[in-house]
């Protein structure tokens, strides 16, 4: 047997001066997603997360908190280790820099580079940034309202002067020059490779300082224990000791070195493609195959920053709405590589519309209808038709699609792959109509088609969606009756027709429950919400309104502005069972969304009557349960004088989802 092919992928280790936030959960799910698809397809991945856990910044934090640095970082570490938990996220290792492991190694590493001549002794005078524990040369500070700031956080910095080592960069800058140039792959985007070589690397490197006097809480130099090592030798070594570099176990080094991915953010792509390789190169260590610097999740358009005040923080939302709702959304909102807002607003919307009502009611329509129509046995299927050619073609494309996107660490795009997929399952349901094939014997050999088609797709998607949304798959294989694990593996999805017939549907709970967006929007004050929540009116405007207030029974201008009236156009219609009055319509909503709305009208309509109508709906009505079924939303009526209720319908030539007001 062929040993498996390896992969290992890191995230930053990261500062534990406060909790982590969605900034640091984005990195950490990105790799975990990216590690669980590795595995999925055979290799044996390895992924290192951690703690960079010394400098100036934790000693000032401790000390203010009265803890000793140690005393401090535990308990960060302990809550981070429990938010990855939360997360779902499978580390392999977790590496502190404060570990004995680490510290011992680092230490001689640094020897090392001094035996060698690439750490020399000098005297550091520069520009100091406390916050990011950096130091800038004149030349690198940037201007803010006439004052000298921090190019990376735009915070002051402070005049320094002490004794120090310095590494020798400048002695390896044409050799990095030459390396990132003919190493395309190395930086990712590009656009960062660029900003490197440009920006850094061709105007002339500066000498590294790696040690420090003014504190205490690091790595001390061992032959010069005044000196303690200086944040980026310490930090950045974590990558090779973790798997045992120069230790008397180096197996894992050996067997992973060099990584496969350094997945870091935009603002920590210098030290990661420039310090780091150099480093390597002097320790004569082949490099990362690749260095990513992806985009910063923004609130309110701004990094996050407790110091801003808009750091938003997971838990909640995975509590209120669960941990893969907020992995998906993580995800798939933005491209990797650029920046983009985090609202509680896009996270609803895209947990109603992709997760609800694509993918949730994919499944059980469909588990609902193999109860139905084959007393929940998933059937034999018989003579393709086009439509099913279609789908099993999206069917066989989709691993080759994912698995590109995946490489690229497009996960956005990735997913959106999995959804042409869901969504063409959805398409093909209104186009072959099963309630209506049921009608007729000899259309029922269609059915059986129609609904393996259904069930073998979704058993796709639930594989194909796995190293995203870990906790889903098995809610949806359950429901499918899939118990064979072969048929939950990379392997089986690559053909269609791996599902067996006959084999046992189950209808469960709801994937995913669907929220009022604006409802919760309130109950998750803060952030998004209290963002958007319109300024309390002052308690004489309060009077003022009250006064105001319509008489009982008239509805005010307000009123009036919280219906939602919308088009839509009627895809399918079918009766309730058990109900003498319901019809359940299936509606084309606009924006490839569908919504299914219950209505007391099967005395009044033929269920065929209806498909091809557009009819207006209230879209903000809660969802309520009718003979078993979720209605989801509203139809106008009208009734004549004679009782009979009659649908409000439109003019065909309007589109579904305009809105009426
Ligand atoms: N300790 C250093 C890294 C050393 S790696 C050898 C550090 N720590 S940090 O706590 O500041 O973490 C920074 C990293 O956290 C970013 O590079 C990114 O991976 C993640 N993020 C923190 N905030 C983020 C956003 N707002 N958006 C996206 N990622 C963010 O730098």
């Amino acid at each position: 047997m062929p040993d498996k092919k390896t992969f290992y992928i890191t995230t930053p280790i990261y500062y534990p001066s406060g909790n982590m936030h969605i900034g640091h959960t984005y990195t950490t799910v990105a790799a975990d997603t990216m590690t669980r698809f590795k595995k999925m397809l055979g290799y044996d991945a390895y992924f290192l997360t951690g703690t960079d856990e010394h400098g100036q910044k934790i000693e000032q934090k401790a000390a203010e908190a009265g803890v000793t640095p140690k005393e401090f970082v535990d308990k960060i570490v302990g809550e981070t280790k429990e938010l990855w938990k939360l997360m779902n996220i499978e580390y392999s290792d977790f590496i502190r820099t404060t570990d004995e492991r680490h510290e011992k190694i680092v230490q001689k590493i640094f020897r090392r580079f001094y035996e060698q001549g690439d750490i020399y002794k000098s005297e550091y005078e520069g520009m100091y940034c406390t916050p990011c524990e950096s130091f800038w040369t004149p030349s690198q500070l940037v201007e803010k309202d006439g004052v000298k700031v921090c190019p990376d956080c735009g915070r002051p910095c402070q005049p320094m002067r002490e004794e120090a080592y310095f590494f020798r960069m400048s002695k390896y800058q044409d050799w990095l020059i030459d390396y990132i140039e003919t190493h395309p792959d190395f930086i990712q985007p590009p656009s960062r490779a660029n900003e490197m070589l440009n920006n850094f690397l061709r105007p002339g490197l500066q000498d590294l300082c790696v040690s420090r006097t003014s504190f205490k809480w690091g790595i001390p130099v061992d032959f010069d224990p005044d000196h303690v090592i200086y944040v980026w030798i310490d930090a950045l070594s974590n990558y090779i000791t973790a798997l045992g570099y120069l230790s008397d176990d180096p197996s894992l080094f050996e067997k992973y070195w060099p990584a496969d991915i350094h997945l870091v953010g935009k603002e920590i792509v210098r030290f990661h493609t420039i310090y780091w390789p150099i480093m390597l190169h002097a320790l004569g260590l082949p490099l990362p195959k690749q260095v990513f610097g992806h985009g910063w999740l923004l609130f309110g358009n701004d990094k996050m920053a407790k110091s801003k005040g808009n750091v938003v923080y997971p838990a909640p939302i995975v509590e209120r709405y669960g941990v893969d709702t907020l992995r998906y959304y993580l995800m798939r909102e933005m491209p990797f590589g650029a920046d983009g807002n985090y609202t509680n607003e896009a996270l609803l919307t895209r947990m109603n519309a992709d997760l609800v009502n694509d993918l949730g009611n994919l499944v059980s329509r469909t588990v609902a209808m193999i109860e139905k129509y084959f007393g929940g046995v998933v059937p034999e299927p018989g003579e393709e038709e086009p439509s099913d050619r279609s789908l099993r073609e999206r069917f066989e494309a989709l691993p080759a699609a994912v698995e590109a996107q995946m490489d690229a660490l497009q996960f956005s795009v990735a997913l959106s792959e999995i959804w042409k997929l869901i969504g063409d399952c959805n398409r093909y349901i209104d186009i072959t109509q099963p309630w209506v094939l049921c009608r007729s014997e000899e259309t029922m050999p269609r059915l059986r088609t129609v609904m393996y088609y259904l069930a073998e797709c979704i058993r796709a998607v639930a594989v194909h969606i796995g190293p995203t949304m870990p906790s889903t798959p098995d809610r949806i294989f359950a429901q499918l009756g899939v118990t064979d694990p072969e048929l939950k593996t990379w392997a089986s999805v690559q053909k269609f027709g791996g599902l067996k017939p006959g084999t046992k549907v189950q209808k469960g709970a709801a994937l995913f429950p669907r929220v009022d967006v604006r409802k919760e929007l309130e109950a998750l004050g803060g952030g998004a919400a209290k963002a958007e929540k319109k300024p309390e009116a002052k308690p004489e405007k309060k009077a003022a309104k009250k006064a105001e207030a319509p008489a009982e029974g008239i509805a005010s201008f307000d009123d009036f502005l919280k219906i939602k009236l919308v088009t839509a156009k009627v895809v399918a219609c079918e009766r309730v069972a058990n109900s003498e009055k319901l019809l359940k319509e299936t509606l084309d909503i606009g924006g490839g969304q569908t919504r299914t709305v219950c209505s007391g009208i099967a005395k009044h309509y033929k269920p065929e009557d209806l498909v091809g109508k557009t009819v207006v709906l209230v879209a903000n009505f809660a969802p309520r349960k009718m003979a078993g079924q979720v209605s989801e939303g509203m139809l106008l009526c009208a009734e004549d004088p004679d009782g009979s209720l009659r649908l409000l319908t439109v003019d065909g030539e309007v589109a579904p989802g305009s809105e009426i007001g």
